[in-house]
This record gives structure tokens, C-alpha cells and sequence, in this order.
């Protein structure tokens, strides 16, 4: 058991939410193979240097000659090198060139902006739906990520989907990619960006194309007035401490832009940035003491400014929004 735990290991990494050695598409399909070739031409090379170097010691006089003769030297040393880098390079290259091309005339356009510590994704195709941290993919369907910047750079990395990308201020980059599963994948940015970095996850769903459709037609709808009293007074509450000057909800006078659309919120699958589970609990507890859990982010703490049976009111109201 204690032996095969090296290998288990090893291929436990092959599959998972969060890792390129399970492609869910033609982008990390090409990156995967890439990888897996020179991972094993790599060893299989090793292999051979240290079979020759164990023959050089140990063959008779008469055999290891064979690996001082010019010609070994000559094709082991400098053909043999030339010709498998070069091919390797040109191989390389022309995945990368694949990576970039695009595949269809008319991606969907999907904006990422990075913010300092969170992303904004605008989906300007859809009538301006807009969420946070979580970005959601029709399967089958080419789409194009342009990512930017406010305020830091990340790296936008779905290892299941494609390789990095920089979100640098002041410039796009695009990235365009095609999932072929349906299932939720993690991705993670790559770039120290600050003392949040290891704090900046998100999630990615990939819907069948009916159900991409029926998600976005349901982030369009504005959000109406609660019925339910301790719903209205959650939603009061909102009102009452500022939350709109930051955060919008659609349908509202609410409508600030520097911090997450807040209109779905109920459903997303975590809070800042994938540091939590998303939840009433975790809710109350992100208003309260944002500072505590993610120190540095442009959320404060309310600690004591809202009494307990309000923030709650607030984070059941929150929890609402779906
Ligand atoms: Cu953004 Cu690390």
C-alpha cells in the first residue's frame, strides 16, 4: 500500500475539477497532449542517457568503445538533439498557433474584468447580464473571454478548459475556448496580485445550450420587492447601511459598479471570490467581518454598526436572490 501511494497520487492529479490532465475540451485537449508527450519523451530520453551511461561503465573494453567513436559522438551528441528539438519546437509552436486561431466567426463574447480581489463577468451578447465570480458557458458553443483589468493583474487559469491568461490593466486579452462537458469546474488565478492571491478562485458551470439560455434569462430579471416582511426588511436593511453605493441589484435604484452585481447572488456557489460556501451563515458572516476573513479587500466590516437581528434579515434577503 505504502508503494502504491506515489501512483496513487500521481493518478488521482489525471482527474478533477481543477486540474489540465482531464481536458473538457479541444483548447486543454491539445495543451494535455502537449504535456503528456514531452513528459514521457522526456523520460523515455533519460532512460536511454542512463542505459548508455551504465554500458560506458560496465560493458567489456571492446563494446564501450562503440560509445567513443566519432560517429556516436557526432549523432548521439549533436543529430539526435538538433533533430528531436526541433521537431518538438516546431510541434509546440504550431499547437500554440491552434490555441489562438479562431474557430468560429461568432463567438459568444464573454468580458472578465479583473478587480482587486474579485471578477466581474459581463456577458454584453445577453443583454447585459452580469455576475461575479462564477462564469457560466453554454457546452458546444465557441465563446470568447476578453479579460481586463480595473485595478491589479490577475491570471485567469480553468486548467480543464485551456492554459493562462494575464488580465492586465490597459489592454484586452483574449482567450477563446469550447467546453465540451456539462459539470462545474474551479478555476484560480495565477499571478501574485496581493495578499489575496491564494483567495482568488471562482467557479465555472458549463450548462446545456437550453439551460445556458434559461440561466441568463433568469440574471435578466430585475429584482422585485420581498412579500415577506422579514424579506422587505432584509432588503430595507440594504438601503439603510449603503450597500448600493458599491453593489447593484437589478431593478433597483441600487446600481453601483465597484463592487459584485449582487442581483442573483442566492445563487452562486461561493462568496468572495470562492473563499467561502455560499450561504446565510456565511453571509451575515462576510457583511460583518470581511476585513477578518479576506484582510485588504474593498469590502468592510460591519462588525457591530448592524445589530444581529437586521443582518440577518439582510443575509436571509441576500440569500433571496436567486
Ligand atoms: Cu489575482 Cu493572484
Amino acid at each position: 500500500m505504502i508503494r502504491a501511494l506515489p501512483l496513487l497520487l500521481a493518478l488521482g492529479g489525471c482527474a478533477g475539477v481543477q486540474t489540465p490532465l482531464d481536458p473538457w475540451g479541444e483548447q486543454a485537449g491539445r495543451i494535455a497532449t502537449l504535456t503528456w508527450v514531452l513528459f514521457i519523451g522526456g523520460h523515455v530520453i533519460f532512460v536511454l542517457v542512463m542505459g548508455l551511461l551504465a554500458w560506458s561503465l560496465l560493458a567489456p573494453g571492446s563494446l564501450r568503445h562503440v560509445l567513443g567513436s566519432r560517429g556516436f559522438v557526432i549523432g548521439g551528441g549533436i543529430v539526435f538533439p538538433t533533430v528531436t528539438l526541433a521537431v518538438l519546437l516546431a510541434w509546440s509552436l504550431g499547437v500554440s498557433r491552434a490555441l489562438t486561431l479562431p474557430g468560429s466567426d461568432a463567438p459568444l463574447r464573454i468580458e472578465v474584468i479583473a478587480r482587486q480581489y474579485w471578477w466581474e463577468v459581463r456577458y454584453p451578447d445577453l443583454g447585459e447580464v452580469v455576475t461575479a465570480n462564477e462564469l457560466h458557458l453554454p457546452r458546444g458553443r465557441e465563446v470568447e473571454l476578453h479579460l481586463s483589468s480595473a485595478d491589479v493583474i490577475h491570471s485567469l487559469w480553468v486548467p480543464n478548459l485551456h492554459g493562462k491568461m494575464d488580465m492586465i490593466p490597459g489592454r484586452v486579452n483574449r482567450l477563446r475556448l469550447t467546453a465540451a462537458r456539462t459539470g462545474t469546474l474551479r478555476g484560480q488565478c495565477t499571478e501574485f496580485c496581493g495578499l489575496q492571491h491564494a483567495l482568488m478562485a471562482f467557479w465555472t458551470v458549463v450548462h446545456e445550450p437550453e439551460e445556458f439560455e434559461a440561466w441568463a434569462a433568469r440574471q435578466r430579471e430585475p429584482v422585485a420587492p420581498p412579500a415577506d416582511p422579514e424579506l422587505a426588511r432584509g432588503m430595507a436593511a440594504f438601503g439603510t447601511h449603503g450597500c448600493g453605493a458599491c453593489h447593484a441589484v437589478r431593478g433597483t435604484e441600487w446600481q453601483g459598479r465597484l463592487a459584485p452585481d449582487l442581483s442573483r447572488v442566492g445563487s452562486r456557489l461561493s462568496l468572495a471570490a470562492g473563499a467561502l460556501e455560499n450561504h446565510r451563515g456565511t453571509l451575515a458572516g462576510w457583511i460583518a467581518g470581511a476585513q477578518d476573513i479576506k484582510p485588504g479587500n474593498s469590502m468592510p466590516s460591519y462588525g457591530r454598526s448592524i445589530e444581529g437581528p437586521e443582518l440577518l434579515a439582510l443575509a436571509t434577503w441576500l440569500e433571496s436572490l436567486r
